[in-house]
């Protein structure tokens, strides 16, 4: 293979050699793909009570996901992880699963859900090789958690995690976005739930992504130097090295196995070793959770049907288009319209 990009992007057929490379020197290898914009849920930080979804034709078919996630694979990202929406929710999206889970070169293949349909699919996702899950979840209160997810029950998708748990995936993490009025008090509660089914669990602050109807996103993000003062006050936290490159840092609760995240994309700046891209349903590279940099790859597949190289061509030089940083909150830069579903978690 050639030297595609003055920027090195493509850098030959040597596999060691990092093949997805950006303007500022950022290595990427780890793609997340979002399956569908569709929910069983309605998160009130993150859809609106009416939702108008996508008509069938602007989403990608499985199979044009499938050919974005080989691509992928075939230069050299070896981390994939399915989003949504609500991946389970799309019709037939064990098969896409099965066929990404045997692509050569992938190590990790991981799972963002809201658990409402891990009851039953926990076993088949473990089969089909998906090795880590990360599961929604905000609060134990049943009435609360509806009042939050708008439409979920609480002891589905209890069951849903533990489910999980007996399928031994590699790990699997809670994921809890605490908003002030809502489920501040739970902050705890959550985490010895987690303690007890030896799970991890990551606080994420609520990111300003598309207008929401119930509340105005200033009022009801709470730090995660709040959640974590709480934590440390009951279980002391201690800092764990961990090489992964994303938002998040990792404690752990001493005499626990668990692990828990903070995941601050408002408050903390974590773009310099920012090693991942997203694709979202209609088939959008984006290149920044906080920025519109993209590329239509949906056009590119339709027009060159079934040809992997002109999209992987088309990869390569998306890869020039990631912006160094976002600016959430920041009041001189342009604030996104797009919702997380849209966006893919
Ligand atoms: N801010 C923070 N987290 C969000 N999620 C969805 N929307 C938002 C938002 N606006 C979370 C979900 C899920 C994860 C993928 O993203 O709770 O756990
Ligand atoms: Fe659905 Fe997840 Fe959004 Fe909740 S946060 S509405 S579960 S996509």
């Amino acid at each position: 293979m050639s030297t595609v990009s003055e920027h090195g992007a493509l850098k030959g057929a040597n596999e060691q050699a990092p093949m997805l490379v950006d303007q500022h020197g950022r290595h990427i290898d780890y793609v997340r793909l979002s399956v569908t914009d569709r929910c069983d849920f309605r998160c009130v930080y993150c859809m609106s009570e009416e939702m108008t979804f996508l008509p069938r034709k602007q989403v990608l078919s499985l199979e044009e996901i499938y050919q974005v996630a080989k691509s992928f694979t075939e230069l050299g990202v070896n981390k994939l992880r399915l989003t949504g929406g609500e991946p389970l929710v799309r019709k037939n999206v064990m098969s896409l699963i099965e066929k990404i889970g045997k692509l050569p070169g992938l190590k990790e293949l991981l799972l963002t859900t809201n658990g409402s349909q891990l009851e039953k699919l926990a076993v088949p996702l473990k089969e089909a090789g998906v090795t880590r899950i990360n599961i929604s979840l905000d609060s134990l209160n049943a009435e609360s958690f509806h009042r939050m997810t708008r439409t979920g029950k609480l002891e589905k998708v209890q069951r849903g995690i533990e489910a999980a748990v007996a399928a031994g995936f590699d790990a699997i993490r809670l994921n809890t976005v605490i908003l002030r009025g809502r489920n501040e008090h739970e902050i705890l509660d959550l985490l010895e739930y987690a303690l007890g089914l030896g799970i991890n669990i990551a606080y994420i602050e609520e990111m300003p992504l598309g207008e929401v109807s119930d509340h105005e996103r200033g009022d009801t993000m709470v730090s995660n130097e709040e959640v974590m003062a709480v934590i440390n006050e009951r279980y002391p936290l201690t800092p764990i090295e961990m090489t992964t490159a994303g938002p998040s840092r990792y404690y752990r609760v001493e005499s626990h196995g668990s692990k828990v995240g903070f995941i601050s994309p408002v408050s903390h700046n974590f773009c310099d070793t920012c090693n991942r891209v997203r694709l979202t349903v209609e088939g959008r590279l984006l290149l920044c959770l906080g920025n519109e940099h993209s590329m239509d790859l949906r056009k590119v597949l339709r027009e060159n049907p079934g040809n992997d190289e002109v999209l992987k061509e088309h990869i390569i030089k998306a890869m020039d288009l990631k912006p160094l940083r976002h600016y959430f909150y920041d009041k001189d830069e342009p604030q996104l319209v797009r919702f997380m579903n849209m966006t893919g978690g």
